[in-house]
């Protein structure tokens, strides 16, 4: 079995890598192509990846690359997990929303546009090449954000499934929590990337008992301190919301915070250059501890899962995953792209069956569909009309100067970035 990572330089891979050393039985990797077009990176992120493997006695091969074309050359499967202008890019992201006094996120809000406008682009050119040597390979999105590029890629005819870890992360932290092993745990996550809520939490299977409300009434505490939010919120809902939705439920209070302190852009690119100069350290051949501060822990295990039952049919039968919707949330169109629980396989993923949704989260969830539908059309076609529009659509703006202002700011701080600006 061959896979490919495109953004291998990522200063994440040792975690990808940790996990495919672990999980060897699972996923039987014979060889792991890191593909990047940063050269130093890959030297030293592929020189620790080589050690880890070692070390832990996987005989699979590691080579690296910046031709594209080669790199995929014959994967079974492409993970993405890019980064178009890098933590610079994100820095932007994250702060001249703050101006107009709204939330200046990597993923949520105009922040979280910009995004997609720079990478919804860069992505369709890699899967198209990709499908022309490799029409039979499965691409893994953790490309954020990961729903929007998910749908870009679904429209466009590829095999592609996204991924996100904030579910694997309930999982454990819940199973933590209980006592038990994260693999007995399975959760009722229900909406759109990066704005999900854990509607239960069933021990054996996805029909097992609801045990949220248990877990709330012993652990509501410690639950709501990992979403920074007040427990109020979570007893109020009696489900817990991911930690995104704090930009929504708290969204003037996160503005205030953010606009006092360093990007989290920044704080991740001192910690990269602190993890790069540690990859190059010919004695290190584990991933460093430094690592868990980054946000995505455990997306190995994800990617790991994902890629054992795509590719062979042997990860967990239902996982939690970005697809197209098909009528499992019947307000939302059939070509949506939601998180949900789902069973994979060889063939791909289809959504479970979800039980009607209170209005509450319906109604969030499809606002922001409608934003992630327009946000698409921006990034594939471009104008300043379409991005305007999404940015007007989106619930955290809506106002027509604030809708115009950022429309300003994004193309300004973009402009390198968008081929039609
Ligand atoms: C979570 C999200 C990812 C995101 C990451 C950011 O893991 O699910 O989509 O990329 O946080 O973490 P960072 O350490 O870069 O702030
Ligand atoms: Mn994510």
């Amino acid at each position: 079995m061959k896979l490919a990572v495109v953004g291998g330089g990522s200063t994440y891979t040792p975690e990808l890598i940790d996990g495919f050393a672990r999980l060897r039985d699972t996923l039987p990797i014979e060889e792991l192509v890191l593909i990047d077009p940063s050269a130093d990176r890959l030297e030293l992120v592929g020189g620790l990846a080589r050690r880890i493997f070692a070390k832990l006695g996987h005989p699979g091969r590691i080579t690296t690359t910046s031709d594209l074309d080669a790199g995929v050359e014959g994967a079974d499967a492409v993970l993405l997990q890019l980064r178009v202008g890098g933590q610079a890019a994100r820095n932007q992201d994250e702060t001249w929303p703050l101006e107009c006094g709204c939330v200046g996120q990597e993923t949520t809000g105009a922040g979280g546009l910009a995004k997609a406008l720079r990478t919804v682009p860069v992505v369709l050119d890699i899967a198209e090449r990709v499908r022309r040597t490799n029409p039979d390979a499965w691409i893994i999105d953790f490309t954020n954000p990961v729903g929007i590029v998910t749908r870009a890629l679904l429209e466009a005819g590829h095999k592609a499934v996204g991924l996100c870890n904030v579910a694997i992360g309930f999982q454990r932290k819940f199973a933590a929590l209980l006592d038990v092993a994260p693999s007995e745990v399975f959760l009722d996550h229900v909406g759109l990337n990066h704005l999900t809520w854990e509607l239960g939490v069933r021990l054996g299977g996805p029909e097992g008992e609801n045990l949220l409300p248990k877990l709330l009434s012993e652990h509501g505490t410690a639950v709501a301190e990992d979403l920074h939010m007040p427990r109020e919120i979570v007893d109020r809902l009696g489900v817990v919301p991911s930690y995104y939705l704090r930009y929504y439920y708290q969204h003037d209070a996160v503005v205030r915070e953010l606009r006092e302190k360093p990007s989290r852009a920044s704080e991740v690119a001192a910690m990269e250059k602190q993890l790069l100069e540690m990859y190059g350290d010919p004695t290190l051949d584990e991933k460093p501890e430094l690592l868990a501060k980054r946000g995505g822990a455990f997306y190995s295990e994800a990617a790991v899962d994902l890629a054992a039952s795509l590719l062979r049919g042997g990860g967990s039968p239902v996982q939690v995953v970005n697809t197209y919707n098909n009528g499992t949330l019947p307000f939302l169109p059939d070509n949506a792209v939601i998180e949900v629980q789902a069973k994979v396989g060889t063939t791909g993923a289809v959504p479970l069956a979800v039980p009607e949704l209170d209005p509450l989260y319906a109604g969030l969830i499809a606002n922001v569909t409608a934003y992630e539908d327009l946000a698409l059309q921006a990034a594939v076609h471009g104008g300043r009309d379409r991005v305007f529009k999404a940015l007007l659509s989106h619930p955290l703006i809506g106002q027509y100067e604030y809708a115009e202002a950022l429309t300003d700011q994004l193309i300004a701080h973009n402009r390198e970035h968008l081929a039609w600006a």
